[in-house]
């Protein structure tokens, strides 16, 4: 087939110059005596021009067609294209396929429902937005190539048929035909693999590695997903964390040409939860929590007296707004996290109202207008019970009046590091100990001796990665001490039967000289996300599952036949 260039390769300077080009037909307007057809290909659109005097087989929207045809100058420049300034006059036309009419318009803006887009994803993908989006998701993976390859790293794959990995989600099992009864695990990350790598002795490993985690799903998480997987051996903490930031550095110039300010923020994960509410805090704006216990506690309000937490925030200029039903909602909300509702003060003509007051005395009230320095208008938020509940709730009620009053610039990239997690948390509702990362963290040192006395008490070596209040990544520094290791299981409550049959293999190589190593993962779909400025994580998959975990348009998952269920030994119960 004969194409000179791609279309948006040509400007100005060709003008006068004879090219072929190959497309799909986006739009065409018929003035009669003259046909313009804009022409799509991977690069962008172009106009063509038809006289009357060439032969023009008939064509429609989303035709595969070839042209050959004269660069010229346009009279009216059209500034929304790349080609804008010139056209190309048409010579030839050749039809080189047809095409139904398409059930949603292929355009960067569509009304389409998401399951249509999904269902027919190979028309979603034409639209420049997406095609956008996927050139993203490549310059990142470049990035991540160039630079890990600058430094020495050996990119290894792991196996997708394999045991189950303790990342903490349900696994996605697959029966084993030859050993009916028994079942591989697709990997929630290859967490195990590339610390065994460690103990090979390859010290620098990455991989564009496929995870697959059977969770809820949500805007941001997709079952099978990608991550940047990374595992180092002999570096300490500060020596990863500075070769991570290079990273970052360089998939932001390379993606988005953002120079990103190294070093990155660090804040403690007690910092991120006392003062954001949550531990990946987007910090493009204030509104920070306040710890109103002291002023509190003492009031005549049975909740506060006996509460764990007492926090609150202040959102400005919304008193007048703030309606009876906008506070049953945020009750709802308050419901929501477990806790029996929220507190709303307005502040009006400089003093607090709401039925609330009864319960303050004269210098809480005095002393909450004064710890929110709040002002006419504003109102005052407050949550009090388990702190496991009131700061997420916070938290979560920051970003939404965030979002609402539009407190974020577009555009603007906040990344920061989160460090100093707990190495254990307790579920709030049965009270068990489970670990925050997985059992691989390696506590500090200054806290190991928490591990007889009090464990929830033990930091640990471990980092996230936030950007614009997404968990972009996370990682930590690996147990290599045995010992430690044992102590770790057995606060879990794990018997040496669990672990032998859960890890076993993984333990024993521990006894061969392992190298103290540290490792992370960046979610690479939500490192595209943020950086192609989408908030849905399926616009930068190809073929994504919708939020059943349903693929519409192979609708996977299916049922199958009888016989390769008899093959598998499986019955399904009715
Ligand atoms: P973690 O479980 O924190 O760590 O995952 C690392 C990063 O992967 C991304 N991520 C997801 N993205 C989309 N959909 C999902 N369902 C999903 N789950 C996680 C997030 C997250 O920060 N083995 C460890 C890493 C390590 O310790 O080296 C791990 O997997 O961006």
């Amino acid at each position: 087939m004969e194409r000179t260039c791609f279309n948006t390769e040509l400007n100005l300077n060709n003008v006068g110059q004879e090219v072929s080009l190959v497309g799909w037909v986006s739009k065409r307007r018929n003035l009669g005596s003259i046909l313009f057809i804009d022409l799509r290909d991977r690069s962008g659109i172009i106009q063509v021009v038809v006289n009357e005097d060439v032969e023009c087989p008939d064509i429609r929207n989303e035709y595969v067609i070839s042209v050959k045809g004269i660069v010229s100058k346009k009279d009216n420049p059209n500034p929304n294209l790349k080609t804008g300034q010139i056209e190309v006059v048409a010579k030839e036309i050749t039809l080189i396929n047809t095409a139904k009419t398409t059930p949603l318009i292929i355009a960067d803006e569509t009304d389409a429902l998401e399951d249509t887009r999904l269902k027919y994803r190979y028309l979603d993908l034409r639209r420049p937005i997406m095609q956008h989006y996927l050139d993203i998701r490549h310059n990142i993976k470049m990035a991540t190539h160039r630079y890990l390859d600058s430094y020495k790293f050996v990119e290894v794959e792991t196996p997708i048929l394999t045991l189950s990995t303790p990342e903490g989600a349900r696994d996605y099992l697959v029966p084993s035909r030859v050993h009916q009864g028994r079942f591989y695990a697709l990997p929630q990350s290859p967490q195990l693999f590339k610390q065994l790598l460690m103990i090979g002795g390859f010290e620098r490993y990455y991989q564009i590695a496929r995870c697959f985690r059977d969770e809820d799903l949500r805007a941001d998480r997709q079952p099978d997903f990608t991550q940047i997987d990374i595992e180092t051996s002999f570096l300490d903490q500060d020596q990863f964390l500075t070769m991570m930031e290079g990273l970052i550095k360089e998939i932001f110039k390379s993606t988005v040409n953002y120079d990103v300010k190294l070093p990155l923020r660090r804040i403690p994960y007690q910092y991120a939860m006392d003062t954001y509410g949550s531990d990946k805090p987007d910090t493009r704006f204030g509104m920070e929590l306040h710890n109103l216990k002291d002023l509190l506690i003492n009031s005549s309000f049975v909740g506060y007296q006996t509460a764990e937490a007492i926090s609150g925030i202040k959102v400005e200029n919304v008193a007048q707004s703030t309606s009876r039903k906008v506070i049953d909602n945020l009750n709802l909300e308050a419901k929501k996290y477990g806790l029996g509702g929220i507190t709303v003060l307005k502040i009006e003509n400089g003093a607090l109202t709401g039925s609330f007051l009864k319960f303050l005395d004269e210098n809480q009230q005095v002393g909450l207008i004064e710890e929110f320095k709040a002002k006419n208008n504003d109102i005052i938020l407050i949550a009090a019970g388990p702190y496991n509940r009131v700061m997420p709730l916070l938290g979560a009620l920051r970003c939404k009046y965030a979002r609402e009053l539009n407190l974020i610039k577009p555009n603007t990239y906040d990344l920061l590091w989160v460090v100093d997690f707990p190495l254990f948390e307790r579920d709030v509702e049965s009270g068990a100990i489970t670990s925050t990362h997985h059992p691989f963290t390696r506590p500090r040192d200054e806290d190991l001796h928490y591990l007889d006395s009090d464990p929830t008490k033990i930091l640990t070596y471990a980092y996230d990665i936030v950007i614009n209040g997404y968990e972009a990544g996370g990682g930590s520094l690996r147990i290599y001490d045995q010992n430690v290791q044992k102590k770790i299981f057995e606060v879990l409550g794990l018997t040496e039967e669990d672990i032998q049959r859960k890890f076993g293999f993984f333990i024993d190589a521990f006894q061969y000289g392992t190298p103290p190593h540290a490792g992370m993962a960046f979610g690479l779909d939500r490192l595209a996300m943020i950086l192609g400025g989408t908030d849905n994580i399926r616009d930068v998959i190809a073929f994504p599952k919708n939020l059943a975990a349903v693929c519409p348009m192979t609708n996977a998952p299916s049922c199958v036949d009888e016989e390769q269920l008899n093959d598998l030994g499986i019955e399904i119960k009715k």
